[in-house]
């Protein structure tokens, strides 16, 4: 049968093993698409870099001339960020091209202008490895569990930030230490803001959040926390509770009185203490995780290397083999569905527990005087640990569950008493109670 046609935007960490793999499996490729991939060019920012295993013929920096020219059937962009990526899938599917991405900024972003040109030049967009690297992810919420009533998805969707506070954890390392050691593995940027701070998990996050509840979000949606603030007191904290201190993605579908469909979705990443006996705490190093919950199913695991040029190429070919077997058979795969048109609550409403510390003076009425400011906003306090005594003297609180506004006003409370020194953190608590 007569080859498909691949241009490739972008030639580095990943793009580089997608190359690979289009050369080492050529054979059974061609024989589960039914039809031979052929890769037509490669757009990059630097011609003249020298690039191993790959033929310096196929490169080129006219991006738009190579997703454009008429014998390219599929278009594969690994560049990343906005811009030029955008522009070049919207010419691509103006073509009547097939696009594949791993760009999660961009779907999160804009992802409406992309699915929008999708609909309307009649091509796929297929997009597995934007979140969770290899772990396959979108496809089933996007097609397995498409009978189902999802209403939870959460997990460990970042792999530098987990590997960060696994360090911090299992040596004692601070959140610097750590990070270097992040950044001299290779794991997190040169420039880590988006890992860090969480912006990439966020972006993931409204990923999540759009395909399994049927509902458009982006990533300015988001609620999003990083983990720069998290010290070391912190984790030891979380350890003499018998938690551990994660970075999740936490997609929720808020219920209504007896409405179906829920009263919206609530969609944040934050820092949060877990159990130790909870699934995602046995998730170490840079590994991801993601938890969905759903009404028929229950609850299911998906667990791998959530980031590495290899792992996150296997997802772009098991992406590039469905459109391309789309293609060959004249068909397309599902499109974007939106219809069930939830809004996006606001943190405030977010009901989850929390872990608070405060620095406070050790004399008799201050525990009253603390407890007194939580049932002010009422928020139920389930268990108060101190530590220390005197000047040195922290009390540990943990509440019950409470909505978000509920502990901000709680914790606005406490910052004016005069027996209170500091709020020495506020951490969000998942699991059972
Ligand atoms: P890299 O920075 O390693 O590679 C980017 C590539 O894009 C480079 O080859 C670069 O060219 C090329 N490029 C940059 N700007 C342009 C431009 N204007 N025109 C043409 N080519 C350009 O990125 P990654 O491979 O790490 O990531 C690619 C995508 O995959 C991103 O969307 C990322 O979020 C996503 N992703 C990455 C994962 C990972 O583990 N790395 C995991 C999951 C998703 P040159 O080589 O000349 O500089
Ligand atoms: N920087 C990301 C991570 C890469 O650490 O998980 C995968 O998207």
């Amino acid at each position: 049968m007569k080859p498909l046609k691949i241009a490739l935007l972008g030639c580095g960490v990943v793009g580089t093993e997608v190359v690979r793999l289009l050369h080492e499996q050529a054979a059974d490729l061609a024989a589960r698409v039914g039809a031979p991939l052929e890769l037509a060019g490669i757009a990059v920012r630097r011609k003249d870099k020298r690039r191993e295993g790959i033929a310096p013929e196929l490169l080129t920096t006219d991006a738009t001339g190579l997703v454009t020219r008429p014998d390219v059937d599929i278009v594969v962009e690994v560049i990343g960020g906005i811009e030029p990526a955008r522009s070049l899938l919207l010419d691509a599917m103006k073509s009547g091209k097939s696009v594949v991405t791993a760009n999660k900024a961009l779907l999160a972003e804009d992802g409406a202008t992309l699915f929008g040109a999708a609909r309307e030049h009649g091509t796929d967009i297929y997009y597995e490895a934007s979140v969770a690297g290899a772990i396959p992810l979108l496809r089933p919420l996007r097609e397995s569990l498409v009978g189902d009533h999802v209403h939870r998805v959460m997990g460990i969707v970042n792999g530098t930030t987990n590997y960060i506070l696994d360090k911090m954890d299992s040596s004692g390392a601070g959140f610097s230490e750590a990070l270097e050691e992040a950044q001299a593995l290779g794991y997190a940027e040169a420039d880590p803001t988006a890992d860090v701070e969480g912006f990439d998990a966020a972006a993931k996050a409204a990923i999540l959040a759009q395909l399994a509840f049927h509902t458009r979000v982006t990533a300015a949606d988001v609620h999003r926390e990083g983990i720069a603030d998290v010290t070391s007191a912190d984790i030891a904290s979380a350890r003499a509770m018998g938690c551990v201190v994660k970075l999740l993605a936490i997609c929720d579908r808020v219920p209504s009185e007896g409405g179906r469909n829920g009263r919206g979705v609530s969609v944040r990443v934050h820092p949060v203490m877990i159990p130790r006996t909870h699934p995602l705490a046995s998730v170490r190093e840079a590994y991801n995780a993601v938890f969905v919950e759903a009404q028929s199913a229950g609850s299911l695991m998906f667990y791998g290397a959530g980031a590495g040029g290899a792992p996150t190429a296997s997802a772009v070919l098991g992406d590039l083999v469905a459109v391309a077997r789309n293609r060959v058979n004249g068909t397309r795969g599902p499109a974007e569905s939106t219809y069930a048109d939830l809004p996006v609550l606001p943190m405030a409403d977010t009901i989850t527990r929390y872990h608070v510390s405060l620095d406070v003076a050790d004399r008799p009425g201050v525990l009253a005087r603390v407890a007194d400011a939580f049932a002010e906003h009422d928020v139920s306090i389930q268990a108060v640990r101190q530590e220390g005594y005197g000047q040195e003297a922290q009390l540990v609180i943990v509440t019950h569950r409470a909505p978000d506004g509920a502990l901000s006003a709680t914790v606005a409370n406490l910052r004016d008493q005069e027996i209170v020194r500091e709020v020495a953190s506020v951490m969000r608590v998942e699991g059972d109670e």
